[in-house]
């Protein structure tokens, strides 16, 4: 089934050059990009996108490294789009969660400077779109 998912290419990402890269990976694996847009994304964004993490110890730190540059937000669109870019991206800590091969375990070794984000579910998928891309948002 044909699903849609929200990716971010964080500040990291950017900084380091490797926006061709990680495009690159998600176009080889079959995934369409149907929305892309480089911004710089304020608090009010970013407390809203991270809002699940409110409270963690890592939230204040979050929330002052993706606001601390420009990044890439994206729509992919592809069957089982949503676990296919989590398969891409590799789990959130490069060196002991995400296996070889996978964006976040080729380049990056911070638990937070991992590079990428990718919506876990329908639901948070569609969440963050409608924050990212209100032009596309649904019901
Ligand atoms: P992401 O997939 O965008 O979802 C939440 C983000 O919080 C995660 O990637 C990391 O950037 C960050 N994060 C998660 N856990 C930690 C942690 N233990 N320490 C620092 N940052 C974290």
């Amino acid at each position: 089934m044909t699903e849609r998912t929200l990716v971010l290419i964080k500040p990291d990402g950017v900084a380091r050059r490797f926006v061709g890269e990680i495009l690159s990976r998600v176009e080889r694996k079959g995934l369409s990009i149907t929305a892309l847009e480089m911004k710089t994304a304020d608090e009010a964004l970013a407390g809203q996108h991270y809002a699940e993490h409110l409270g963690r110890p890592f939230y204040p730190g979050l929330i002052e490294f993706i606001t601390s540059g420009p990044l890439v937000a994206a729509v992919l669109e592809g069957p089982r789009a949503i676990a296919a870019f989590r398969q891409l991206a590799g789990g959130t800590d490069p060196v002991e969660k995400a296996v070889p091969g996978s964006i976040r375990a080729d380049l990056a070794l911070d638990g937070q400077q991992n590079l990428v984000h990718g919506s876990d579910s329908v639901e948070s998928a569609e969440r963050e779109i409608a924050l990212w891309f209100p032009e596309l948002a649904r019901g």
